[in-house]
């Protein structure tokens, strides 16, 4: 960790830091195949294309993009990759940072790979929400789960909420605002609503708006990666705009959402794909997962983690989520001008980068809750 950072000071000290983040290219949450030092928020990311089943392969791997990510200035690294169990567990005995290991397992009962994240930073980062949305994981969800429940804010016209699949150019306003939490631009959002990216099939959005006042307050996204044979989807962006959290909309817009890219998958004969999502600690978007019927691998259920976060994405990404900054003690005590450069370099405020626990959707909640039917009524419920 000292090595990496000594390294980064030294890049900023000769000026030869270059931390650009393109204005106008679209943000993306899931990314591309293959190496990126480009990635907002001073990541570098490497979806891995092979599976590797060769402890050796992934160690060479690994250790070489770390060593390209100091070198491009990064401040994380984070590598992606399927991996056989062996693979898997060889990182984890041999201490790497595996912040994610996701158990195909769950959606196909014929393999015991997992989709894993190994990934550090150049400060290191506590988890101090562990300690609350740990007992909430460990122990049993208290609410039922159910078609109604998951979709009580929206109905055909009976409420003041419709949901939409797709946004329009007059919602650019207010999709800039509800994506000002990520840090997406007005001219980003633009360029999302004209390209008409999530009318692809493998893009889905999903929205909720006020009748009323003819404005959207919710939504949430998905994007698809292919990785050596998995369909990873990710369901991204969730926001609910301020005024109206706590009503159930980003839940309804959830699950109207995972109905829609279930329809494009599961019921088109794709296959069952790693529908998955990164949930911001600090707001508490894990429980609306969980309500969604989304479970965390390794935590849910499991006992004796109070010492150990697990499926935690540490430092990922900045969200202006009106909760309170982050303090790193270890960030403190670097000198003022340091922290200044690194504040210029990555644009958003490092006291906002939050740490996110992951989850899926497994099969069996796909059998209970997201059957055809139940997806084809969930669709009928766009407008
Ligand atoms: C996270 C966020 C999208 C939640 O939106 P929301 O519309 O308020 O969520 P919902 O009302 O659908 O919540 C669903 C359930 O989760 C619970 N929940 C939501 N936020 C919670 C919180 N901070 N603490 C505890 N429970 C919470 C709700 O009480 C509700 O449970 P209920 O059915 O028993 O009432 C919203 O707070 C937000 O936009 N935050 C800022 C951006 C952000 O962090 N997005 C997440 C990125 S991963």
């Amino acid at each position: 960790m000292k090595r990496a950072y000594d390294f980064f000071h030294m890049q900023i000290e000769n000026g030869s830091t270059s931390l650009q983040v393109a204005e106008h290219a679209i943000p993306t949450s899931v990314g591309v195949g293959g190496k990126d030092f480009e990635r907002s928020y001073g990541r570098a990311y490497f979806n891995v294309e092979n599976r590797i089943d060769d402890p050796a392969v992934f160690q060479r791997e690994y250790e070489t993009f770390a060593q390209e990510s100091l070198e491009h200035g990064r401040r994380r690294h984070v590598f992606r990759a399927r991996m056989s169990e062996e693979v898997t567990e060889s990182a984890i005995g041999a201490g790497l940072p595996v912040e994610m290991a996701l158990p195909l397992s769950l959606i196909d009962s014929s393999t015991r790979d997992h989709v894993v994240i190994v990934a550090d930073d150049i400060i290191s980062a506590s988890v101090p929400e562990w300690e609350k949305i740990y007992p909430f994981w460990k122990n049993p969800f208290g609410k039922e789960i159910s078609y109604d429940t998951m979709t009580r804010a929206v109905d055909h016209g009976a409420t003041q909420f419709s949901l939409v699949n797709h946004p329009e150019e007059r919602d650019i306003e207010a999709l800039t605002k509800l994506w000002w939490a990520f840090g997406w631009s007005r001219d980003q959002v633009a360029g999302y609503v004209k390209q008409g990216i999530y009318r692809t099939h493998t893009a889905w959005f999903s929205g909720v708006r006020d009748r009323t006042t003819d404005t959207l307050v919710a939504v949430s996204i998905g994007e698809q990666l292919q990785l050596s044979g998995v369909d990873i989807v990710e369901s991204t962006e969730w926001a609910t705009a301020a005024g109206y959290e706590g009503r159930g909309l980003c839940q309804a817009s959830a699950t109207g959402l995972i109905a829609q890219i279930l329809h494009d998958t599961e019921y088109a004969g794709k296959g069952t794909p790693l529908l998955m999502g990164e949930f911001n600690m600090a707001s508490r978007a894990d429980v609306v997962a969980r309500a969604v019927g989304m479970t965390v691998p390794y935590v849910e259920g499991v006992h004796n983690l109070e010492s150990t976060p697990r499926q935690v994405l540490r430092q990922n990404v900045s969200v202006l989520d009106h909760r309170a900054p982050n303090i790193r003690p270890s960030f403190m005590s670097l000198d003022q001008t340091v922290r200044e450069q690194f504040r210029e370099a990555y644009r958003m405020p490092y006291q906002y980068l939050r740490n996110f626990l992951v989850g899926m959707l497994p099969k069996s909640r796909i059998d209970s809750l997201y059957t055809k039917n139940a997806v084809e009524t969930l669709l009928s419920l766009y407008q």
